[in-house]
């Protein structure tokens, strides 16, 4: 591949255009793109089977070492005093469990868990309906919890340290505040983004906890697990030639054996090996370390447009057609984790890890 020590300039109109360097061209998206999408997708959302593969104890959840530890504890406390489990925020990049955490915290406290998220608890009554329906020691698990109106996360505060509802009726100087008493309950909130969430928010929660990327490891006893729920016979190394290219994340790992696998019976090449699953994610455009399209357009262009960086994120965005927030938010997390990507003060620098695994050479500066 081209070797690039210098910065691409934007053509110069005053060059002829047979020596004007040639913008680079513009290739679509491949469709496979959303397999290495992080967020749940329309299909995997509500589906029996997606929950068939989810650990349903504990004792079944694999890596989350240190999340596991804190959470057996405060559940062996809470059940031994009788009392629900504190109010516990999870945070981290999507995809890394933090919904089959909260199952699993109903399931070992023997309560129910009510699933909702931020964004469909546009109204006051919406989350006003959900708390007066909760039995005594039930989970309310919300998803996106940073996107809570204010109103909302207003009428939290009291439910959440006093079990108690203060509904306003009225209006101006007649209005009243009539309190309602709760079932004394566990709120379970996740997010992406635990920065955005407003202090007395956070301050509510009595655990606050981290989920962090899995170990390539962890995830291969997760494909190898999700293999043997789904009945498909597959060796270590193909397992692990799966969870190379996971990203890290078990939802990405499972629905890259789920590809793998329709590979494999159609193919009949049984059971996935190393190179069925690798022949597999070639084809479906997922490179050995996970990375997608999208990943390798945004470093290419660095490198190729911009030397390497450091580029501004509106600037990067710009050149390569997608938006800042999909590129601080989806691609970034996981590029940086890689350590491919540095974010500075000047701007966005692809590391010689990054230019080596794309096949340039970089430049000593680093
Ligand atoms: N499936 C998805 N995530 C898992 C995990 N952490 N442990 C076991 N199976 C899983």
């Amino acid at each position: 591949m081209a070797i690039i020590s210098s910065k691409q300039q934007p053509p110069d109109p005053n060059l002829p255009e047979d020596i004007a360097p040639t913008p680079r061209k513009k290739v679509a998206k491949p469709q496979t793109e959303s397999l290495l999408e992080s967020q749940e997708l329309p299909d995997e959302i509500n589906n029996k089977q997606e929950d068939k593969i989810r650990p349903q104890r504990l004792a079944e959840y694999i890596g989350q070492k240190d999340l596991r530890e804190v959470l057996a504890i405060a559940i062996a406390a809470a059940k031994s005093r009788g009392e629900p489990m504190d109010h516990l925020l999870l945070y981290g990049p999507p995809g890394l469990g933090k919904t089959t955490m909260s199952l699993i915290l109903a399931a070992e406290m023997e309560v129910e868990c009510k699933i909702t998220s931020a964004p469909a608890l546009e109204k006051p009554r919406d989350i006003v309906g959900l708390l007066i329906n909760l039995k005594a020691g039930d989970v309310l698990f919300i998803d996106e919890i940073h996107r809570l109106s204010k109103v909302t996360e207003e009428i939290l505060y009291p439910a959440m340290e006093d079990c108690r509802l203060d509904i306003t009726i009225g209006q101006g100087k007649s209005a009243k505040i009539r309190s309602i008493p709760l079932k004394p309950f566990t709120l379970v909130g996740a997010t992406t983004k635990v920065g955005s969430l407003t202090a007395p928010l956070r301050d509510r929660f009595g655990l606050i906890q981290r989920l962090r990327y899995y170990e390539i490891d962890e995830l291969t006893l997760i494909v190898q697990r999700t293999a043997q729920v789904l009945d498909t016979k597959i060796t270590p190394e193909g397992a692990e030639e799966i969870a190379r290219r996971a990203r890290g994340t078990p939802r990405i790992a499972n629905r890259l054996l789920r590809r793998v696998r329709d590979y494999s019976e159609v193919k009949n090449l049984k059971p996935i090996d190393a190179e069925v699953a690798s022949l597999a994610l070639e084809l479906f455009n997922v490179d050995p370390l996970g990375l997608d399209w999208t990943d390798r357009c945004l470093l290419t262009a660095m490198i190729e447009n911009f030397n390497g960086g450091p580029v501004g994120l509106e600037t990067l965005a710009a050149s390569t057609g997608e938006d800042t927030q999909t590129i601080e938010d989806v691609y970034e997390p996981y590029l940086m984790q890689i350590g491919f990507l540095q974010r500075t003060s000047r701007g966005r620098i692809a590391t010689p890890a990054a230019w080596k695994h794309l096949g340039f050479v970089s430049p000593k500066l680093f």
